[in-house]
């Protein structure tokens, strides 16, 4: 039932809020401001390398989880798409942990990858939305991700619930390694409850300027999406949502890596999104936001007030969210990008919920 939505995609992202809060009351005491008991299912304390694997968006949402692991938990993390990861003979050892990023819980490579952990000796842990699956049952433990039934193909809730879970892990090996204080998980956790009411808030308030823009993005070829830090992975999740549903090619890039090849491509006709939240890396962001002015290029500027008032390059649009904590940004900068891709797809007439091509879930090699 799509309730007063047209399409299953769009009831998912506006179901993001509810979702996301039930992800976080099997994952955090509200009360104490920390996270719970289910969040140390699997031991990081001994653990000398967490390794990750997953398919398309599970995959983006296992990059976003490396950066917090890494700096959270001081954790290093080793991640591969799952159809690389289970062939490449990586070195394994059981003092290594491993970590399954799966919607359906059915996904081939990721199995594979899963299996090939297990005859090492690793420790398992799966991140699924369906807890009957196959890679729930053949994992040590199962952190569920609470999203409900997603019918799009286009993942959405599904992707913010994973990044919700995998922040609440982080925020747990930090504590049990002892990377980051009592003060500094409450504070975290903090940021991560406020989630909800801040996704709601946004939702609200880009809806009107997303589709006026979707109808200019629906009349161009390519688009590419940049960012860096936690930003990096969300512009390949946005360019991932907007090439499955709408059919326009689109990549996304480090925009460190800008220099190194993709800049050759801008010019007038191509759209340059900007992921830039006023995080550590703003400054370094729009030093290549420049480059792409410089060029010709028009900007889609994602970013909050304070990066909206830093600025003053001429932009196509400029979409001003929040200014939030640097943990929860990826939560929140994820709608405006997969607004962007549904608006975009819904004006050139596609099968938003059911693209070309596409199987909601991919249970062979
Ligand atoms: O069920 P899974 O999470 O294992 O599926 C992985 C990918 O097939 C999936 O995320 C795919 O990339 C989505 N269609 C992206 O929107």
């Amino acid at each position: 039932d799509k309730g007063n939505h047209r399409h299953f995609m769009e009831k998912e992202i506006y179901e993001q809020p509810e979702v996301i809060s039930h992800a976080l009351g099997h994952y955090v005491d509200f009360a104490n401001h920390t996270v719970n008991a289910e969040t140390g299912l699997i031991d990081f304390t001994g653990v000398s390398r967490l390794a990750i694997s997953a398919c398309g968006t599970a995959y983006l949402a296992g990059l976003v989880g490396k950066y917090w692991f890494e700096r959270y938990a001081r954790l290093p993390v080793e991640i591969d798409v799952a159809s690389e990861f289970r062939y490449r003979e990586m070195p394994l050892s059981p003092d290594q942990a491993a970590l399954f990023i799966s919607q359906s819980g059915e996904t081939a490579d990721t199995l594979a990858s899963l299996r090939y952990c297990k005859e090492n000796g690793l420790k398992i842990g799966a991140v699924v939305n369906v807890k009957e699956s196959t890679i729930a049952r053949e994992s040590d433990a199962v952190f569920p991700i609470l999203a409900g039934p997603e019918i799009g193909v286009a993942s959405t809730k599904a992707f913010t619930c994973q990044l919700t879970v995998l922040a609440s892990l982080a925020i747990a090996a930090g504590r049990a390694r002892g990377t980051i204080t009592e003060a500094e998980e409450k504070e975290l956790v903090r940021h991560l409850t406020e989630v909800p009411r801040i996704m709601s808030a946004v939702l609200n308030s880009i809806q009107g300027q997303i589709e006026q823009l979707s109808r200019d993005l629906s009349k161009v070829k390519d688009v590419l999406y940049i960012g860096r830090g936690t930003s990096f992975p969300l512009a390949m999740e946005g360019a991932l949502k907007l090439k499955e549903i709408s059919y326009i090619h689109a990549e996304g890039y480090a925009a460190g890596e800008l220099k190194h090849g993709p800049i050759a491509l801008i010019d007038e006709n191509m759209p340059v999104i900007v992921i830039a939240p006023h995080d550590r890396f703003f400054e370094k962001t729009v030093s290549n936001m420049q480059e792409v002015a410089a060029r010709g290029g028009k900007i889609i500027f994602i970013t909050d007030a304070k990066g909206a008032a830093a600025s003053n390059l001429p932009t196509m649009a400029t979409i001003v969210l929040p200014e939030v904590d640097e943990l929860i940004a990826p939560m929140v900068f994820s709608l405006p990008i997969q607004l962007l891709a549904y608006h975009t797809a819904v004006f050139m007439g596609t099968d938003v919920d059911q693209p070309r091509n596409l199987a909601k879930s991919v249970t062979v090699e």
